[in-house]
């Protein structure tokens, strides 16, 4: 797959995700061989007036790898600005959101909202396309429709492909739906038809698993899988889908060994890539990502958000690995039956979906 004259190689992209896809969550799935990343999105007015917070997030992916930033507004020259900025620390792509469906970006007429006024969303591509070198393509994501009753997403796309844009990228929830119901494999489907053949189209929505991304390009026909919540914590799934669609095998998931080895590289890079006052509280997600669905997982979390200190809470976690690797020999299980799920502490992804759910409405 092409987008432009960037190949995505295997067609599958990690979803922009707000307090999520950092640098060193995205450097931990380029290196299990995501076809790309994105940033989280970022506010073009943000990153025009120089916000430190913002343009702390504008950053570059690790070794010279391709990577996309998205951006959302509504100020062309902002717009332009933002995408400028972007051109500048080497991104190979911009990508402009028209799919948040948070109020308080709904309530500035951007993200979603823009889904409501397609001529001014076209104003915004081709600012963007006209403020970047051409050998950057200006990609858009962007959901069903608005609601139920406007699920306009394949006229929505040719009007961001006339105007310019180089890719699409459609989450298959109405905005109304925020997270709610299930991702509509048929609208994805429905604008493959209606965009041009040479346009990729990435389907989005609900791809936690190689079957997932299997069905959606089955039903769709489209020409990517972006994952998104389905690669917290379990980045493997792009090493198994390059696989997969390399005509290999597919490996399978990891052990417990792995896991951990994963999760001290991820925390790894926290330290070095973010560092300040963040990093336990960063740790503490990587914690409950890595362990999610493991023996006791969720006696670990509580005590590793019970405890103040970095040092502690690392160590923690490398106890934890370790009695739930002696305990799968003991019992002599086969290298995943000693990562079941964990039926002792209820539902064991509950923090990281309550986290996420919080965090998305908020921004995604
Ligand atoms: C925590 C969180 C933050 C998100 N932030 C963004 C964002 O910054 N930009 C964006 O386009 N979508 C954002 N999204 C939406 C995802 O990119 C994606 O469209 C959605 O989660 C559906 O894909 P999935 O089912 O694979 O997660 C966010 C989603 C979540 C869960």
């Amino acid at each position: 797959m092409r987008i432009g004259d960037i190949p995505v190689d295997p067609p599958v992209l990690l979803a922009p995700m707000a307090a999520v896809t950092d640098l060193p969550f995205r450097t931990v799935c380029e290196e299990f061989g995501v076809g790309l990343t994105i940033t989280e999105f970022l506010s073009a007015h943000a990153l025009s007036v120089g916000d430190p917070k913002t343009t702390g997030k504008l950053t570059a992916s690790l070794d010279g790898r391709r990577f996309g930033v998205q951006i959302f507004g509504r100020e062309e020259s902002m717009m332009a600005d933002a995408a400028k900025l972007a051109v500048s620390i080497g991104a190979s792509l911009v990508d402009i959101n028209m799919g948040c469906p948070a109020k308080r970006v709904v309530a500035g007429e951007c993200g979603s909202a823009l889904m409501r006024e397609p001529q001014i969303a076209q104003t915004l591509v081709r600012a963007v396309v006209n403020a970047v070198p051409a050998h950057v393509p200006v990609t858009v994501k962007h959901r069903a429709g608005w609601n139920q009753d406007n699920r306009n997403a394949p006229e929505f796309a040719c009007a961001m492909v006339e105007a310019g844009a180089k890719m699409i990228t459609v989450h298959g929830r109405t905005r109304t739906q925020g997270f709610s119901g299930k991702s509509d494999p048929e609208i994805i489907k429905l604008v493959r038809d209606a965009v041009p053949s040479h346009i990729p189209v990435v389907g989005n929505g609900d791809v936690l698993d190689v079957e997932g991304y299997v069905r959606m390009r089955e039903q769709t026909g489209c020409d990517a899988v972006m994952i998104g919540r389905g690669a917290m914590g379990n980045p493997w799934l792009f090493a198994r889908l390059r696989e997969v669609c390399a005509g290999r095998p597919d490996p399978g998931p990891p052990g417990l060994e792995e896991r951990l080895a994963v999760y001290r590289r991820h925390v790894g890079l926290i330290e070095t890539l973010r560092g300040g006052p963040r990093t336990l509280h960063e740790v503490r997600k990587a914690c409950a990502w890595y362990a999610r669905g493991l023996y006791g997982c969720n006696a670990l979390r509580l005590r590793v958000w019970e405890t103040p200190d970095l040092a502690t809470a690392r160590s923690l976690v490398e106890d934890y690995f370790t009695q739930l690797i002696e305990r799968q020999s003991r019992l002599g299980l086969a290298p995943e039956m000693g990562a079941g799920r964990d039926e002792i502490d209820g539902d064991p992804g509950a923090a990281t979906t309550a986290a996420s759910a919080s965090v998305a409405g908020e921004a995604a």
